[in-house]
């Protein structure tokens, strides 16, 4: 299977790489995307992932591009704390899973293939199996219902509830049976993908760490640095949208507006680059069908300060922290 970077030359085109230019690849999954970088001008990369198994990618990289490029094993929400002061001139998040992680059953992220059920992109902590045993049969509903928009939550959270009644839920493919059999076929879809999405988002916090990741951009980015956002499906456009415009945008109402000299005056941190959204191109759709619900979206940095507050961007779902695990 080859791991495509998708919408690579969109990136690039959003990018524009220079000479001296300094980039913060906050998903550096394959490597695809810094690579490009590094290939397209002198720049320096700082590339995070949050994935121990990434380590081994990144080393050659390294080794192969002169030290042009820092590998550092980390949350993206994290990027302002480990550069230390250091500001950049570009971040680029290519959000989700990475082909790599889906293809490894060993991993847990897809009922295509039977592993345990884990989906931890960063190896520790609370797993998906951990989820759908221990939690209560209401917050499991309201979770397949926020981060899966799944229509038959309850149905699917009812039947996890009885089934692990009489014995632990292990392995995709069990989940995957229990599901396809409690709530039958309607449409193209299997009836256990809005499940599994909506675990894998809340197992690594997923739309917590984009926003946060957001945030932690707008306070490294150089006047003029850009921000280049990729996701996979509408919960995270939907956040990715509504940062960069209540940052470029002067708001309706109740957001960030300045005082000076008793007027009201509104600093944006962000200028929209256009108010649609970049769709893969009909090529890349029929190279590579994982890219077929990708959109990119492009902001650049002004010289105002950052926002300093919190935007009420996030659904309102339990948190993995609200819970007490049993090991
Ligand atoms: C879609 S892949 C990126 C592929 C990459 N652009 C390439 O060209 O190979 C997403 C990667 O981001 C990582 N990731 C997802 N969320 C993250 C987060 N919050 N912090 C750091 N890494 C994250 C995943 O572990 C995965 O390796």
């Amino acid at each position: 299977m080859r791991h495509y970077p998708v919408m690579l030359s969109e990136v690039l085109m959003a990018l524009a790489p220079k000479d001296g230019e300094v980039y913060l690849d906050g998903t550096f999954g394959n490597g695809g995307y810094s690579a490009a970088f590094l290939a397209e001008a002198d720049c320096h990369v700082v590339a995070l992932d949050q994935d121990p198994d990434v380590k081994s990618r990144a080393s050659e990289l390294v080794n192969s591009s002169g030290g042009r490029i820092e590998f550092i094993q980390t949350p993206f929400s994290k990027m302002d704390d480990v550069l230390g002061g250091r500001q950049v001139d570009a971040v680029v998040l290519d959000i989700g899973v990475s082909s790599m992680q889906i293809d490894e059953a060993e991993r847990g992220f897809s009922f295509m293939r039977d592993g345990p059920l884990d989906m931890r992109m960063q190896r520790s902590g609370p797993s998906a199996a951990d989820a759908v045993n221990q939690m209560p049969e209401e917050d499991l509903a309201r979770i397949f219902s926020v981060y899966g928009e799944e229509r038959r939550a309850r149905r699917a959270a009812r039947l996890i509830s009885k089934a692990r009644s009489g014995g632990v839920i292990a392995t995709t493919q069990a989940l995957a049976d229990l599901l396809e059999q409690g709530l039958g076929r309607a449409g193209k879809i299997h009836p256990a993908t809005r499940v599994f999405q909506a675990l894998r988002i809340f197992i690594n916090d997923e739309l917590g760490e984009l926003y946060r990741g957001l945030c932690s951009a707008e306070a490294i980015l150089n006047p003029g640095g850009r921000l280049i956002v990729v996701t996979f499906h509408s919960l995270e456009d939907r956040i990715v949208k509504k940062f960069i415009r209540r940052r470029a945008d002067m708001p309706s109402a109740g957001s960030r507006y300045m005082p000076v000299g008793g007027a009201v005056e509104f600093k944006p941190s962000f200028m929209e680059a256009s108010r649609s959204v970049v769709k893969p191109s009909a090529k890349e759709l029929v190279e590579n069908v994982r890219s077929r619900s990708a959109k990119l979206r492009l902001a650049v940095r002004t010289e105002n300060p950052a926002f300093d507050g919190c935007d009420k961007l996030l659904p309102n779902v339990p948190q993995l922290s609200d819970f007490t695990w049993a090991a």
